[in-house]
């Protein structure tokens, strides 16, 4: 950064190059493209790695249109099951009729899709990381004419807070598949499935509640929040929650990747399942 003798210089330039604000300048003239000289660089590049590791994942999964239940485990990729083909416990099973050409999964993708990718959290990450719109704080943007989310097709990242009702919906779901996971032919059991899948709605359960959307929805549009003691304490839950958005939102993502993955290897005849039934 200059220094003031640096600022103070004849030409007026600091010896990293930028040049002091003249009287009624906005911002100093700086030369370099940035002068970060940390490796601001490593947490866009894993962002890049860990997003596209899930889309590759997440299609194979959602194509796959088998192997996604291993009784009494169903994937959440695949839940709600809404086809002839999902199993007769699944909620929903056939709601839909016979859709042999459709993977059950990509019925629903929408939903939980939209809800991630319209995330307030996950805006910053792939903006930082695929648009380079800033790629890190105090580093130029790669485009020029970046527009913000006041044009169409970013001006849809505003349906966030309407993706969150489904968010809520999809975490009532799992809900209940995460029980149905603790009856095996209809005694009480548990096994590793069951431990996945209860992992896997708790995980989401904090993603979703700690949405910026639904603090909104608990504490705002009020002229004195603490006139409203019920809406004041739940709009602390949800900002303690909040503070950890960033977590909830990585390892719910890679929760349920893992989720699926094993109720797939169970599935498909490679690994068997343990679990104790009462
Ligand atoms: S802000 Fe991330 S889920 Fe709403």
């Amino acid at each position: 950064m200059p220094t003031q003798t640096d600022a103070r210089r004849p030409d007026n330039r600091g010896s990293t190059g930028a040049t002091a604000p003249s009287t009624g300048a906005a911002r100093a003239r700086i030369t370099q493209p940035s002068l970060r000289r940390d490796r601001w660089w490593v947490a866009p590049t894993i962002t890049v790695a860990v997003l596209t590791g899930f889309v590759v994942y997440g299609t194979w999964a959602a194509f796959r249109n088998g192997d996604y239940y291993a009784h009494p485990y169903l994937s959440p990729f695949y839940s709600p099951c809404l086809t002839d083909s999902c199993p007769t416990d699944a909620l929903g099973s056939g709601l839909l009729g016979d859709v042999p050409w459709i993977s059950p999964a990509i019925l629903i993708l929408a939903f939980p899709l939209g809800f991630r990718l319209t995330c307030y959290y996950y805006r910053k990450a792939y903006y930082r990381s695929f648009w380079w719109a800033p790629p890190a704080c105090a580093v130029p943007d790669a485009r020029r004419r970046y527009s913000g989310e006041t044009r169409f097709p970013l001006l849809l990242q505003n349906l966030h807070r309407y993706f969150l009702y489904f968010g809520a919906l999809f975490v009532g779901l799992l809900t209940y598949e995460a029980v149905q996971a603790f009856s095996f032919d209809g005694g009480f059991g548990i096994g590793v499935g069951t431990g996945f899948l209860a992992v896997n709605v708790v995980l989401l359960g904090l993603y979703t509640f700690s949405c910026h959307s639904f603090r909104h929805l608990c504490g705002g549009g009020l002229r004195t929040l603490s006139a409203h003691p019920v809406r004041r304490r739940l709009w602390r839950g949800v900002s303690a929650l909040n503070r950890r958005h960033l977590v909830w939102a990585w390892s719910s993502l890679l929760w349920i990747m893992a989720t699926d993955f094993y109720i797939w290897l169970v599935a498909s005849g490679h690994v068997h399942d343990y679990h104790w039934v009462a």
